[in-house]
């Protein structure tokens, strides 16, 4: 395993990128988004996730957490941001720390997207920028471990 390790995870209807409402998404793809990932930061070791299940989330998160050597994660929840508990719970129940991300501002959206029920466990929030939110995630992780440009 490389110094740097980052799980991106992504939660329900990720996988539907480039097809799901492009207006709101863009045309990008998952597998766009992972590789521009890679491309952008070739030291980094990235594992990526992507499950339409609340409880494959979990066991992933705690998997990374018992094998070690993570420096972080990256997360895009999709609509479990705004009412799992249990994933709340999950991240409180890590060490890892985690980045919360979203492709949309979900603060100029409709209202129900404006509760995060994972903000306040999460190391902090990008949401607004496209593709790019999980770029600028990674540079978070990388400031939080120390390893950013100084
Ligand atoms: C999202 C925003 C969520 O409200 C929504 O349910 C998603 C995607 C985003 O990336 O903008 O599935 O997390």
């Amino acid at each position: 395993m490389s110094l740097t390790s980052i799980l991106v995870l992504n939660g329900p209807n990720l996988s539907r990128l480039g097809k799901r409402e492009p207006q709101v998404y863009g045309y990008r793809t998952l597998e766009d988004i992972n590789r521009s990932l890679s491309d952008s930061f070739p030291d980094i070791s990235f594992e990526f996730f992507q499950s339409e299940y609340e409880g494959a989330l979990l066991e992933k998160l705690f998997a990374c957490e018992d094998r070690g050597g993570f420096t972080g994660v990256i997360l895009n929840a999709g609509a479990f941001t705004h009412y799992s508990i249990a994933l709340r719970d999950a991240i409180s129940a890590v060490s890892i720390p985690v980045v919360e991300v979203h492709l949309s501002n979900i603060y100029a959206r409709e209202e129900f997207r404006h509760k995060s029920v994972i903000s306040a466990v999460c190391s902090g929030i990008i949401s607004g920028f496209g593709f790019e939110s999980y770029q600028l995630g990674v540079r978070a992780l990388l400031g939080i471990a120390g390893k950013g440009r100084q």
